[in-house]
């Protein structure tokens, strides 16, 4: 397992050095994201997390349409701090920042029961059993009974590596059998990302909604 120290130096001088537009993983528009938080039907109050936010587009994308309760965690606290930046104008951003690593049971504690857990490419960088076990850990101790997960990563057939590291590549099965039973899956997708280069990075996105009658203790 890579040390949490170390992990989170790569993120953060793969922040530095790379302008956000320029990211392998940048997205103008988050558009399967928003599609399948969309298809949770929720009010606008709802608490969306995302996990591994990095400077996505996706949290301007949900304060735009009006949510207004969302938590955003990475382990790299430059990224954050550029996306914190970018919403400036927005001086009361209805969002909790969390620098930390989701293999960390403590980073989560802060966080009130959320009604989704959205990760795009993040998941797919824990290629360690223990992390990907700590991964799902910090999920139950946040998700509420009923609440909805969405998780993205690199398909079968998708790159094997991305930012210099290996990655565990995934269908949409492997997302369910590491979620465990207390998971429905309700929708999987497959999508072509094309990275700022043009090069194509197939993902397979998946969401499920959590059916077991009460939340883990955190
Ligand atoms: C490929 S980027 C994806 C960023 C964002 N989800 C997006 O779609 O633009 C992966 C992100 O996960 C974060 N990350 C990697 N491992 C993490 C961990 N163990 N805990 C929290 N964040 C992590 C990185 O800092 C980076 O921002």
């Amino acid at each position: 397992m890579p040390s949490r120290k170390k992990r989170q130096a790569h993120w953060n001088a793969t922040y530095k050095d790379t302008p956000t537009n320029q990211l392998g993983w940048y997205e103008e528009a988050p558009g399967p994201s928003l599609d399948l938080i969309t298809e949770c039907d929720l009010p606008t109050s709802a608490r969306i997390l995302d996990a591994g936010s990095g400077a996505t587009t996706l949290i301007d994308a949900l304060i735009d349409r009006g949510y207004a309760d969302l938590v955003a965690v990475d382990i790299s606290e430059v990224a954050l701090q550029r996306l914190q930046a970018r919403l400036a104008p927005e001086e009361d951003a209805p969002v909790q920042w969390i620098v930390g690593d989701l293999t960390d049971p403590d980073t989560l504690a802060s966080v009130d029961p959320v009604d989704v857990w959205h990760d795009r490419a993040v998941l797919h960088f824990l290629t360690d059993a223990a992390d990907r076990a700590a991964y799902v850990q910090s999920l139950r101790s946040v998700v509420k009974p009923g609440g909805y997960v969405i998780i993205a990563a690199f398909a079968l057939d998708g790159a094997t590596r991305c930012s210099g590291l290996d990655v565990r590549n995934y269908d949409a099965s492997m997302i369910s059998n590491l979620l465990g039973p207390d998971f429905e899956m309700e929708q999987s997708l497959n999508h072509t990302y094309h990275q700022p280069s043009g090069a194509p990075r197939p993902y397979v996105y998946t969401r499920f909604r959590r059916v077991n009658a009460a939340a883990d203790p955190a």
